[in-house]
């Protein structure tokens, strides 16, 4: 269950030795390594230094625990850089970036591509069968640094193929793209660029493209590495450690190619720097917020296919966010905890020691620079201790499900068209009310068979592909859908029926202008008399079906039909709170009101409580049960865990 990110090239042999031993101690299952050696296991070109590794995998092995190996692409080595200059990416601007850090590599560099077959199938061919090694993990937080889109000329060369193999001629993609506007038509796919350095906004068109090239070159390039693995390494699975809020590729189609999929969480950072709201950044300052760790849980269950891992866990203060607070006594302890009710199988804590030295001295670890333990190293004590009496039943599927897909956030990133209009924060706002309605959720890709759900969300699903639309046609339960879907044909046209496009077969209505309304509420809609305030987005809609939601002049401004629903708005808290609470008691589910700060998950025959705040809290427990962790009384950055259900 539980396991340690480890850099033995960082310590000396005697002290590996030693924390191997305490890592065993510690009750630590796996140890995560090697992904960003390439240096020490190759320092000269050809030149192999395997002994230091063996060393590490046969202590791991003699004290009984497993390793997990990362390829180490993210960190090709100077030697290697300076042989291909040109495995450098290019960054928006046009600017070739340097060595000096990591990830500084090219998807599509075909001198790169080279290297890593090589690497990975030495390291394959030399550990692929080692008793002591669980499994992989490739390369390392794909796209990270703003690296998955590269503006080099191997990219743009790579792009004009992609173009040809998906539109044939140069005529169809003019008519796609829409190039006769602003005379942007191409005589061939050769005269085709990279849509940066633009004077005014690239076509949006080419962007698409562009993005959607973009995510396959990052698969592909996986792909490389998990069929040299699958090959040379039979038995052992296959990852990959994802990040949260990144949506620079399609990582449910890169999660096809793995075993299970894997994410660093960093809870603290992620909430000052993604929800860029300094209230809630003060709030949730020492927890983080209480839905973002579960979101990604929830979301990186749905790309590993039913299983996930946490590969890195923030074990204290880190170093890269603009204010790096200390975690609130107890958190390492309760993301761990919170890891395992979302259904995870493993939490890797991210490093197993401080370094003293590098760009990442600030970041903590289980233990200091000077040896001793830190903090998280007690709160994972306390897991491991705690684990020994509970057993961790099958994760069963949800009530609630919610479609998330990677293209829409493409077309939101691509044209915004007004401020505050984020795809990922539009998903996480419907995602956070519906917790704190106390659903479990599961997370859906558009397409996925909606069967066996009461309430299916979709926030918004600007492009309906075929797949989505037969899916949304063939369910039965009550399904909701938020602006902006159907509102972008495949080549990110407005409709020719306008928006929602082919919703429509589904829902008479039309979208017939839209507007931003800025990020102060400006207009007001009312449901069953209660006003709510709108900012953000507004459509205007034109059909025969009468309102349930209305704008204060009596337009519609949400609608239903059967089972079917459409927010024509950017809905705020409340409104959703209220609304969502209608609606999962008409599907017969029980919504609660759960306090600020308070989240409860169920998995298999346990309950979880989880206490986000800094007071007591009344565990959400029915009267009599038997508590494996825990009590009736919730303390501050506490967990509960309970045989039963919730209430
Ligand atoms: C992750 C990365 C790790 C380490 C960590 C620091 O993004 O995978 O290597 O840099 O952040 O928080
Ligand atoms: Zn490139």
């Amino acid at each position: 269950m539980l396991g340690v990110c480890y850099y033995p090239e960082h310590w000396s042999t005697e002290q590996v030795q030693k924390d191997i031993h305490l890592m065993r101690e510690l009750g630590i299952h796996f140890v995560r390594m090697g992904e960003f050696a390439w240096s020490r296991i190759e320092p000269k070109p050809g030149q192999f230094e395997w002994r230091w590794l063996d060393e590490v995998l046969e202590l791991v092995d003699h004290a009984g625990m497993k390793a997990v190996l990362g390829t180490p692409t993210a960190t090709p080595p100077k030697w290697l850089i300076d042989r291909n200059p040109d495995i450098l990416p290019v960054d928006k601007e046009g600017r070739r970036r340097k060595f000096g850090s990591r990830r500084h590599y090219c998807f599509s560099s075909p001198a790169y591509r080279e290297e890593v077959r090589r690497i990975v199938e030495e390291m394959a061919k030399r550990y692929g069968e080692h008793q002591a090694l669980a499994g992989w993990q490739t390369d390392n937080e794909y796209g990270c640094h703003d690296t998955a889109r590269c503006y080099c000329p191997r990219c743009q060369e790579a792009f004009q193929e992609w173009l040809k193999e998906h539109y044939g001629t140069v005529e169809t993609l003019n008519t796609a793209w829409g190039a006769v506007f602003w005379s942007q038509e191409y005589g061939s796919f050769e005269e085709v660029e990279l849509p940066n350095l633009t004077s005014a906004d690239p076509n949006p068109s080419h962007y698409l493209d562009y993005y959607r090239f973009v995510s396959d070159q990052v698969r592909n390039f996986n792909r490389i590495q998990t069929n040299i693995l699958r090959e040379l390494s039979p038995g052992r699975f296959v990852t990959h450690n994802f990040m949260a809020f990144f949506t620079d590729f399609d990582h449910f189609a890169l999660g096809e190619d793995l075993d299970f999929a894997t994410w660093d969480s960093y809870p603290l950072g992620h909430t000052e720097v993604f929800l860029a709201q300094p209230e809630l950044t003060r709030r949730y300052a020492g927890t983080g917020h209480p839905d973002i760790p579960a979101f990604h849980h929830d979301l990186y269950r749905s790309i590993g296919r039913g299983r996930f891992w946490v590969m890195e866990q923030q074990p204290g203060p880190v170093n890269w966010a603009p204010s790096n607070v200390s975690p609130a006594p107890g958190m390492i302890r309760l993301w761990t905890w919170e890891t395992l009710a979302h259904g995870g199988e493993v939490v890797s804590y991210f490093r197993w020691r401080q370094a003293p030295f590098a760009q990442e001295q600030m970041h903590t670890g289980l233990f200091r620079p000077d040896f001793s333990p830190d903090v998280g190293f007690y709160e994972a004590k306390q897991v491991a201790g705690e684990l020994k009496a509970v057993e961790l039943p099958h994760t069963q599927r949800a009530h609630v499900a919610l479609i998330v897909d990677y293209e829409a956030a493409w077309v939101y990133e691509i044209q915004p068209h007004g401020k505050g209009v984020s795809y990922a924060g539009l998903v996480f706002h419907f995602y956070t009310v519906l917790r704190q309605l106390g659903f479990d959720i599961d997370i859906l890709s558009a397409g996925t068979s909606l069967e066996g759900y009461e309430l299916v969300i979709v926030p918004s699903l600007p492009i309906i592909h075929k797949k989505a639309l037969e899916s949304f046609t063939d369910f039965k339960g009550i399904i909701v859908f938020g602006p902006r879907t159907g509102s972008k044909t495949e080549n990110f046209h407005i409709p020719q029926e306008l928006p929602p496009g082919p919703l429509q077969a589904l829902f008479p209505l039309k979208i017939v202008r839209v507007e931003s309304l800025g990020l102060e509420n400006t207009d007001t809609v009312v449901w069953q008399e209660k006003e709510y305030p709108v900012g953000i987005w507004k459509e205007w809609i034109e059909t025969d079906i009468q309102p349930e939601v209305e704008w204060t002049d009596g337009r519609g401004a949400g609608f239903h039909k059967d089972s079917i629903y459409y927010l024509a708005f950017w809905p705020n808290d409340e409104f959703l709170l209220d609304f969502f609470a209608q609606l999962t008691s008409e599907a017969g589910l029980k919504p609660l009101r759960l306090p600020a700060g308070l989240r409860v998950r169920v998995r298999g025959d346990l309950a979880f409580a989880f206490n986000f705040s800094d007071v007591v809290h009344k565990t959400p427990a029915p009267p009599g049960v038997h508590f494996l962790i825990g009590t009736t009384e919730l303390k501050p950055y506490d967990v509960a865990v309970w045989k039963g259900t919730i209430q």
